[in-house]
């Protein structure tokens, strides 16, 4: 059988995209002052649209949230502390063999001087050490009550990320908003603070949750929550990855967090929180997806459809991805999933449903306009 699966250009080369990007900023960077007055017009018009740049930066090395930078500066502190730890002993090890190496002839046969004990070397290498190590403690303690205790803005946004083999839940009790894979937050401001706290449970085995540009790790762990928070100072689409080992899909478990401005923000809210327009066009494709109990694992808002154990589809079309990032959320691959989930996601918990062409057909035509 010839399946076109075609993941999709855009996304089989995401994790290389950061590389296209900085030659398009270079690219960017080079233009004349007229064009760079041209696009802050174009960004001001464009201010409530959303910005599509990919930071896909997989390091700790470029924070773009207040948490990933407290984490970046610790680590610069420590990676120096260390630099000069190493520059002092392999220098004075390299002195030593140097200035004392074998020099044959009458130097052979004598016995070098016998010392023992040295108070003022005893002292330079106990206290020392002794002091950068409580300084480094003391350090660390201070930073690790900043993130895991950090005092957010009362009116912090608090979005819900539940863990599931291979996908992520996504929630906003406030909101009464519940989607998938891609975790929407606003923009941060240095003047004015805007956060959002994650609150992370998992509904099976132990994920975890790693974005590095937003925030360090934390895991998901069945039966506790743990909470982090980030503070976006970009605008784009960060990626992440799940981090710990949780089955056949772990490495397609992708987590796209799309940071708007606060105004784009509220758009997309108000969006999720509308229920998908009836589409009389589609009504063939809607009552499929009931008749083949689709609805037994996935919820679409205003439909009898209230499964738990898969993906909100309510507003499945406003996603830019499908099955948590495996494939761009275009025509051909809902098609190839809906033919079979395990083309693209082998290991994944979506059975074949084994529908016919007609079926998949009409279902993918309904699922495209929940926009
Ligand atoms: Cu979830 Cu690895």
């Amino acid at each position: 059988m010839e399946m076109n699966w075609n993941r999709g250009s855009r996304h089989g080369h995401e994790r290389q995209t950061p590389v296209r990007f900085r030659r398009f900023s270079l690219i960017q960077r080079n233009r004349s002052i007229l064009g760079v007055a041209a696009l802050t017009l174009q960004n001001l018009a464009n201010a409530s649209a959303q910005d599509s740049t990919i930071r896909a930066v997989q390091n700790i090395f470029d924070p773009l949230s207040a948490p990933a930078e407290i984490l970046y500066r610790i680590s610069l502190l420590v990676l120096a502390t260390c630099a000069i730890i190493f520059l002092v002993v392999a220098g004075l090890l390299t002195y030593a063999i140097i200035r004392y190496r074998r020099k044959g002839g009458a130097d052979d046969l004598e016995e070098p001087p016998q010392v023992y004990g040295s108070a003022a070397i005893e002292l330079a290498w106990t206290v020392p050490p002794i002091l950068i190590v409580v300084v480094l403690v003391l350090v660390t303690a201070r930073t690790i009550g900043e993130i895991q205790k950090p005092k957010l803005p009362n009116d912090a946004e608090q979005v819900r990320i539940i863990g599931h083999r291979f996908w992520w839940e996504v929630r906003y009790p406030k909101y009464d908003v519940v989607t998938a894979d891609e975790i929407h937050v606003p923009l941060s401001d240095r003047s004015k603070r805007i956060a959002t706290e994650f609150v992370l449970e998992s509904a099976d085995v132990i994920h975890g949750f790693w974005v590095p540009q937003l925030n360090g790790k934390t895991m998901l762990v069945p039966n506790h929550t743990n909470t982090m928070w980030v503070e976006p100072y970009k605008t784009g689409i960060y990626l992440g990855n799940c981090t710990v080992l949780c089955g056949a899909q772990h490495a397609n478990m992708l987590i796209r967090v799309v940071v708007d401005t606060p105004e784009r923000y509220q758009q997309w809210l108000n969006e999720q929180k509308a229920t998908p327009a009836d589409d009389q066009s589609v009504e063939e494709g809607k009552r499929q997806f009931i008749a083949n109990s689709c609805g037994a694992c996935h919820d679409i808002g205003g439909t009898n459809a209230k499964g738990v154990f898969g993906p909100d589809l309510t507003h499945f079309a406003s996603r830019q991805t499908l099955g948590s990032g495996v494939a761009a959320n275009n025509e051909e691959n809902l098609r190839s999933w809906l033919q079979d989930p395990q083309v693209l996601k082998p290991g994944c918990l979506m059975p074949n449903m084994k529908l016919g062409d007609k079926q998949v057909q009409s279902i993918l035509a309904y699922l495209r306009t929940l926009k």
